[in-house]
């Protein structure tokens, strides 16, 4: 039997909400279609944004968003998207698909989106092709509440109240998509254009993300830091350029070249699909150590704002669209992914899944009017607890390794913990077998359970959902656990998350 210890008298960090952070891109159907159908359409919407997902995005809770891209936003000029839409100028995605963006959804609809969601707004700038002005009238736009060129052309455009911006990205991805620009290229850049990223609100200033790694690119993080991260000054003003460092990765089981089915694998698929997922606890503490010796104090976040699953395409579908099933393997994924950011929350402010609808790992898929919640936003939903959370002290003893080769193997169970600020301890706990139950004895350091509640997420490896069979997954109550004393009891299924609110 596994032995879960739950010290929730030592808090180890805040977990920063933004940690169960989204991203949406216009990519395939993840815009158009999946969240915006237009005022017109026969989908329920409430001024172009669909219903059915955006109040299923409520209930899972989201905190923050990230538009436009990706590596969209590195040719995205924002003036292409405002104004009345019948003008609004036409583009190629060449990044996606090749498809005309006709620029109906821009910055005063994806502010509308933020707005019916109640979450933050992270808005990613062009540096790869926008020039310094172009990015610095974009916020201007945006944020500035007096008489301005920018400000006026916004209320020309039917919105009077300025928005506000919470995170403020400085370029995508600028080692690739971005620009192919080298480190210490980018930097430079980066020191140039932050500086036009006004806080026109010093009540509320924009957070700069500055694009940071892809993968173990420590490299770059390095270069990065070293061209334009500045410790503070002898009068112990920081004049740091930053306030987050990003970092992308994504879990290809057989990799990037040969990313694989998403829906059909092997159990050695399974497994090696685990390990991919557990090594980005290798890149935080890594790339982690790097940004330690510029900034011991943790000031600056790391911001995984891109993770999830990248799987080969749905067949029969556009190649340059991304559009991905989601099994229980996605779930499993998620599940150790947040437990891992919870734990690293000192360093990871935040993280953003990609992405948020009919698009690789998402949480919902579209097809027409149809909806469906995939195992990940189950995932999500039940994780909701945390957010804003303190973690709290938790290991697991005989936590064996699993696998059905040597050469892969991971841990049995994996858990993240967190008290909330009713009193509540929040556990998550994934069980990465495929094939073994896991009985569990959980103990408290001094709660004495009294109230107690519990999901669990479960079904065969590659289980999911389909416009067909939409509810083949989904949270159900978990009621199979005994309390005694200071312990509760179960057994967690195999390839399960459980979560459960205790106090
Ligand atoms: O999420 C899909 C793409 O992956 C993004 O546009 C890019 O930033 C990354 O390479």
């Amino acid at each position: 039997m596994a032995k879960l210890f739950i010290n929730e008298k030592n808090k180890k960090g805040h977990i920063n909400p933004e940690i169960y952070g989204h991203f949406s891109e216009h990519l395939g159907r993840c815009i158009y279609e999946g969240l915006y159908v237009g005022e017109d359409s026969d989908i329920p919407n409430v001024n172009g944004m669909r219903k059915d997902v955006v109040d299923a995005l409520k209930e899972m809770q989201v905190p923050v968003l990230r538009w436009p891209g990706g590596c969209f936003a590195d040719e995205y000029h924002w003036k292409d998207g405002i104004g009345p839409k019948e003008s609004r100028k036409k583009m190629i995605n060449t990044h996606w698909g090749g498809v005309v963006e006709d620029n109906s959804f821009g910055t005063h609809e994806f502010f509308e989106l933020c707005d019916q969601l109640g979450c933050k707004t992270y808005v990613n700038g062009n540096v790869g092709s926008g020039t310094v002005q172009e990015m610095s009238e974009w916020v201007e736009y945006i944020t500035f509440d007096g008489v301005s060129p920018m400000a006026d052309l916004r209320r020309k455009n039917g919105h009077e109240a300025p928005w506000k911006i919470d995170y403020f990205g400085v370029g995508n991805e600028n080692w690739g998509c971005g620009g192919s620009m080298t480190p210490e290229y980018y930097a430079n850049l980066y020191r140039r254009y932050q500086t036009y990223v006004r806080h026109y609100d010093h009540a509320a200033p924009i957070k700069k993300i500055c694009c940071g790694a892809n993968v173990a690119d420590y490299f770059w993080t390095e270069g990065v830091l070293k061209t334009c991260f500045e410790l503070p000054q002898p009068n112990n003003i920081p004049t740091g350029y930053m306030d987050g460092l990003s970092l992308h990765y994504y879990v290809h089981p057989g990799g990037w070249d040969n990313k694989g089915s998403a829906t059909e694998f092997d159990e050695a698929v399974w497994y090696t699909t685990m390990a991919k997922a557990l090594y980005i606890e290798e890149l935080i503490v890594r790339h982690g150590a790097i940004m330690d010796q510029y900034d011991p104090e943790k000031k600056i976040g790391m911001i995984v704002d891109e993770w999830g699953c990248w799987f080969d395409v749905e067949p029969g579908t556009n190649p340059g669209f991304l559009y991905q099933q989601n099994t229980m393997r996605d779930a499993l994924v998620a599940g150790v992914s947040l437990n891992i950011f919870n734990k690293h929350c000192d360093r990871v402010k935040m993280a953003c899944i990609a992405q948020m609808v009919n698009v690789l790992q998402s949480v919902i898929l579209t097809e027409g009017p149809k909806m469906i919640l995939t195992p990940t936003y189950h995932i999500f939903h039940m994780y909701k607890h945390h957010q804003g959370a303190e973690l709290v002290e938790s290991c697991i003893e005989d936590n064996r390794m699993i696998g059905v080769d040597d050469a892969c193997k991971v841990p049995f169970l994996d858990e993240s913990v967190s008290v909330d600020r009713d009193g509540y301890v929040n556990v998550t706990l994934a069980n990465l077998s495929t094939d073994e139950d896991a009985p569990v004895e959980m103990s408290f350091m001094e709660l004495l359970p009294k109230e107690i509640t519990a999901a669990v997420l479960k079904g065969e490896m590659h289980a999911h959902n389909t416009f067909d069979e939409p509810e083949n997954v989904k949270e159900e109550n978990f009621t199979a656990y005994e309390v005694k004393d200071k312990k509760v009891c179960f057994t967690a299924p195999a390839g399960s998350v459980i979560s459960f609110r205790i106090r």
